[in-house]
């Protein structure tokens, strides 16, 4: 199974200089609950940001996947760098967690989605691709605040 999980605004913004855009501790905590002790995949500059905050702490995953075209190696992380023969070969659940450039290339092999709609609009400069949900249906939503949490599963064929 591969999940996409994030956050977007009413213009799809994800993202400000590497960093959210915004805080909302209810979002942070939705993502912790799904991806804690989990396997996860993302982009060397969602790891690179996700590092500032974890610093001194592990990594909360059981194990953490980082795509880089470039040969790298990661001390806490696996370095992906034929993304397309992962996920075509994994075996194992993994949820993708960023950024832009890494949701766009996996969202063809996602089997379920997790889009925490942000109602409002913000600044920043990194924007979730368009996409189209015709092929996947609605199985999850919930309101909170200026938050929907919403959950898609890809239709079977
Ligand atoms: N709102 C949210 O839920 C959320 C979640 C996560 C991240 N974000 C935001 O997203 C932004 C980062 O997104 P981004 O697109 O700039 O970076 P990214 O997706 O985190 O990382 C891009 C990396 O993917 C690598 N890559 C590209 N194609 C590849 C392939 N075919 N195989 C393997 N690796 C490949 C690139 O490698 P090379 O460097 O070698 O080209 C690059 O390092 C930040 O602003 C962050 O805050 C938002």
């Amino acid at each position: 199974m591969i999940a996409l999980i994030w956050a977007m605004d009413e213009n799809r913004l994800i993202g400000k200089d590497n960093m959210l855009p915004w805080h909302y501790p209810k979002d942070l905590q939705y993502f912790k609950e799904h991806t804690f002790n989990q396997s996860v995949l993302m982009g060397d500059l969602t790891y690179q940001s996700l590092k500032t905050y974890y610093k001194t702490k592990p990594l909360p995953f059981k194990k953490s996947y980082v795509a880089n075209i470039n040969d790298a190696t990661y001390p806490d992380a696996i370095h992906v760098k034929d993304l397309f023969d992962f996920l075509k070969t994994t075996k194992e659940d993994i949820y993708v967690i960023g950024g832009r450039t890494i949701y766009q290339l996996t969202l063809p092999y996602a089997d379920r989605l997790y889009i925490t709609y942000i109602l409002g609009t913000h600044e920043g400069n990194v924007y979730f691709p368009p996409f189209d949900l015709s092929e996947f249906k609605w199985i999850e939503k919930r309101l909170e605040e200026k938050l929907i949490f919403s959950v898609y599963e890809r239709k079977q064929p």
